[in-house]
């Protein structure tokens, strides 16, 4: 076995900064989730895409998860644009990328279309209720979507962990180099708890490494921010992982809370991140109650094994078992719900802003330590 090829065959490569945009003189103002889309097209973790998508695939992507020429591919990857912007830049013409006076890019505007939110909305979250974070946040671009190749002309800055910011070719030399053949990739957008650990050493029995990707671009505002996961992530894989087994970087994208479609998603992008394996738990990129436990698991019966082109593990929710004194799930537990110690993220989150610890069955102490003492510094801020 080896390292999976990218998605669609070929690690897409549009950072250029010697190109020159002085003589460009449209202009289009980038949200924090467009501005991490753009670096992400061009260091090739979501190819094949080379641009933000155009109408054809942008339906194919709706109707059936898949771009106009058939390649799986799960949440459109757009521009919005004011229509008085829209207006300005005709198809055939360049357009810097901007946020906050800074260029980032340049796009080669091939088409503009205006997009359903509904069926968007309906489509890829599966409800249109503004109370789901992505929904809300769908319903608050711009309407006009620009499409058209890209070029990263500058890397946005990073604010911390500078050095866990690694492109998939980067990332893909690390696995060759620690001789891992198959690699299981883990994404999260929370710090690592006790069921977390569980199922990332269940997969970890059966692949050569273990690769911690967690989200740090935008999430919705009550998550835990990065900086503080990424110091108790530290922590956790210095006390209780072996060094040589797991290769931790970030994966700068905005999270979506897409549940099933964005575990697809998330597993195409791991595999261009050159993982073999992929974990799906228990409601993978869900929020609130918008999606089945199981439904970002059951998404993958849509799709061929080849056609993915990297292998899903399931596990059930898990978590730990006073009675069997270790953690377990359905599958490996005959224990009621009373002996089980299961809190929810909401609740846990509210313990932690007070100071209060969560039990050490649910969260590593050390990883608590961190938490609590990294919430309390942000909120002094407040
Ligand atoms: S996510 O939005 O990034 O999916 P989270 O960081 O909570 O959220 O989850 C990371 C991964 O762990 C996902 O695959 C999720 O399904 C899985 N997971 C989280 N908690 C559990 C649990 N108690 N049991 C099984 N899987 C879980």
């Amino acid at each position: 076995m080896a390292l999976s090829k990218p998605h669609g065959g070929t690690l897409v490569n549009r950072y250029n900064p010697s190109i020159n945009h002085e003589d460009i003189d449209k202009q289009i103002e980038l949200s924090i989730m467009e501005l991490s889309d753009l670096e992400l097209l061009a260091v090739g973790a979501y190819s094949p895409l080379e641009g933000f998508i155009g109408k054809a695939d942008y339906e194919s992507i709706l109707h059936s998860m898949r771009l106009a020429n058939g390649i799986p591919w799960s949440i459109p990857i757009t521009l919005a644009v004011d229509h008085s912007t829209a207006k300005k830049i005709a198809i055939g013409e360049k357009a810097r990328l901007v946020q906050n006076g800074e260029v980032y890019g340049v796009i080669e505007v091939t088409e503009k279309y205006i997009p359903d939110k509904e069926v968007e909305a309906f489509k890829v979250y599966r409800t249109t209720d503004t109370k789901h974070p992505g929904v809300n946040k769908l319903y608050e671009r711009p309407s006009v979507y620009i499409a058209g190749p890209i070029h990263l002309v500058k890397r946005p800055k990073k604010k911390k962990f500078e050095t866990f910011y690694l492109d998939p070719i980067e990332t893909r030399a690390v696995f060759e180099h620690l001789g891992w053949e198959k690699v299981v990739g883990f994404q999260t957008r929370n710090p690592v708890h006790r069921a977390h650990e569980y199922i990332q050493k269940s997969a970890l029995e059966v692949v050569d490494g273990l690769f911690l990707n967690p989200l740090v671009g935008e999430t919705k505002a009550d998550d835990i921010p990065s900086e503080i996961r990424m110091e108790s992530y530290m922590v956790l894989l210095e006390k209780y992982y072996p060094k040589n087994r797991v290769f931790l970087s970030v994966f700068p994208a905005a999270m979506r809370y897409a549940g099933p479609r964005e575990a697809i998603f998330h597993a195409l992008v791991r595999k261009n991140y050159g993982c073999t394996h992929f974990i799906v738990g228990r409601d993978h990129a869900g929020v609130g109650n918008y999606y089945g436990t199981y439904d970002s698991q059951n998404i993958f019966s849509h799709f061929t094994e080849e056609e993915l082109g990297i292998y899903p593990l399931f596990f059930e929710h898990s978590f730990f078992c006073k009675k069997c004194g270790n953690m377990a799930s359905a599958k490996t537990c005959p224990h009621d719900k009373e002996d089980h110690v299961i809190l929810s993220g909401t609740k846990v989150r509210e313990m932690l802003k007070t100071g209060k610890k969560p039990p050490k069955e649910f969260s590593r102490p050390e990883v608590v330590e961190v938490l609590i003492r990294g919430m309390a510094e942000q909120y002094s801020k407040i």
